[in-house]
């Protein structure tokens, strides 16, 4: 009796065991699977290659000024909205001569009625920048 009962045991130890190194075993496979897919990839990353860096820039990269000011400005910018200089005006010479580095700090941090970034949490200060440019290159 007590024989068999440590066999039973031995042979459910024994099971256990299968199934583990089993389990372990189709874990590393799914893991191999699905590996391609979730590599990940940074921008300037050697291992990336050439061509899934140009595509990282293509998709993601920096957006125009003028996409920028189409998106995220005009909604002001385009018509004067609460005293905001107007595209395609003079309003803009006014500006300009404070300089690019006051008009970009006062973008970024927002001035009276401007909001801060002109409402673009997601622009870059650059892509701030360029939208700056974009408008103060319409001044007519
Ligand atoms: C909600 C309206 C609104 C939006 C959206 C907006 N602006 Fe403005 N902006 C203003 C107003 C109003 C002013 C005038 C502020 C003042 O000088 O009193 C202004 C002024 C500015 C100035 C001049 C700052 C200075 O120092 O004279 C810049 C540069 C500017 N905005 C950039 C942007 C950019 C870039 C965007 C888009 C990313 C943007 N704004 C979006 C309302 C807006």
């Amino acid at each position: 009796m007590n024989k068999f009962a440590s066999a039973l045991c031995a042979l459910g130890l024994g099971v256990a065991l299968v199934a583990s190194v089993q389990a372990a075993t189709d874990e590393e496979k799914i893991i191999e699977r699905i590996k391609p897919a979730g590599s990940v990839c940074m921008v300037g990353d050697d291992s990336c290659g050439g061509a899934a860096a140009a595509a990282t820039a293509s998709a993601g990269g920096a957006r125009s000024g003028e996409e920028v000011y189409n998106t995220k400005c005009m909604a002001c910018h385009g018509t004067g909205v609460a005293g905001a200089p107007k595209f395609g005006t003079s309003d803009w010479a006014d500006r300009s001569a404070k300089g690019m580095d006051t008009l970009l700090q006062n973008a970024i941090n927002g001035i009276n009625a401007m909001p801060p970034r002109g409402t673009c949490a997601d622009c870059s200060d650059d892509e701030i920048k360029a939208a700056i440019e974009h408008m103060v290159n319409s001044a007519g």
